[in-house]
């Protein structure tokens, strides 16, 4: 855990006025994702920021989206790596990668379910259920395993906050399916990914993607898929309507 990373998250988040605490664990893990990526970028959204983005090709690939959207990536590149030098099933390495792909880069919050929704057509189901289910399990610890409740939330929050009902309910359901290891597994690489001299790469994960990700012939957003849009909408956030 980069601790001066952290600090100056806190403080960010701190002032910004967010009440629940699922809202500001959210906007915390999103502010040290933003420091981590573009410290120098104000913290804008997509729509009103004026910073020019790259064309991208006619039927973009999910490589082309690592490239020119989610660059520099570099959480989720080292959540991804730290699980692919762990050991961790192709599967998982690929759950890594994409755990966090909505929240820089469409929308935050509930970003467990906008992750898992976004890739559930391309993926085997296991990997966009473990993502779904990686947001709730970050606020539970599991001893068995050697994952604590994150420092960050403790900072933030006090040992004693409970996350919200709905929250607890995902996270009851998950422990007690025959993949809670998978989702377990995204958040003992996630919480450790935020070092800010990390040099990581999309290469070592192309053949994963290659194997596991079901590229649409027609590229990403254009395939008539139940979650188009939201591909479409990452390629030009900024359409009037
Ligand atoms: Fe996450
Ligand atoms: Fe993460």
């Amino acid at each position: 855990m980069n601790r001066r990373l952290l600090l100056k998250a806190t403080a960010a988040v701190g002032g910004a006025g967010i009440l629940g605490i699922n809202d500001r664990a959210e906007a915390l893990e999103h502010e040290m994702i933003r420091l981590l990526e573009a410290p120098e970028r104000p913290p804008l959204r997509r729509s009103e920021d004026e910073t020019p983005l790259s064309v991208m090709p006619e039927k973009p690939t999910l490589v082309d989206f690592f490239e020119h959207r989610f660059a520099p990536a570099s959480h989720i590149l080292q959540s991804a790596t730290r699980a692919m030098n762990h050991g961790m099933s192709e599967e998982i390495v690929l759950a890594c990668l994409l755990h966090d792909i909505s929240v820089s880069n469409l929308v935050r919050a509930d970003h467990g379910w906008w992750c898992a929704q976004m890739i559930e057509p391309y993926v085997p189901e296991r990997v966009s259920w473990a993502i779904r289910y990686h947001q709730a399990l970050r606020f539970f610890p599991d001893p068995a395993v050697d994952y604590e409740y994150p420092e960050m939330y403790v900072r933030m929050f006090g040992a004693d906050h409970e996350p919200e009902p709905y929250i607890k309910a995902a996270h009851n359901y998950a422990r007690n399916h025959k993949w809670y290891m998978d989702a377990r597994s995204i958040t003992i690489h996630d919480d450790y990914s935020f070092e800010r001299d990390a040099k990581v790469s999309i290469e070592p994960f192309i053949d994963i993607i290659g194997r596991h990700f079901k590229q649409p012939r027609e590229g990403l957003g254009f395939d008539n898929s139940p979650v188009a849009h939201m591909w479409r909408t990452m390629i030009n956030p900024r359409r009037r309507l």
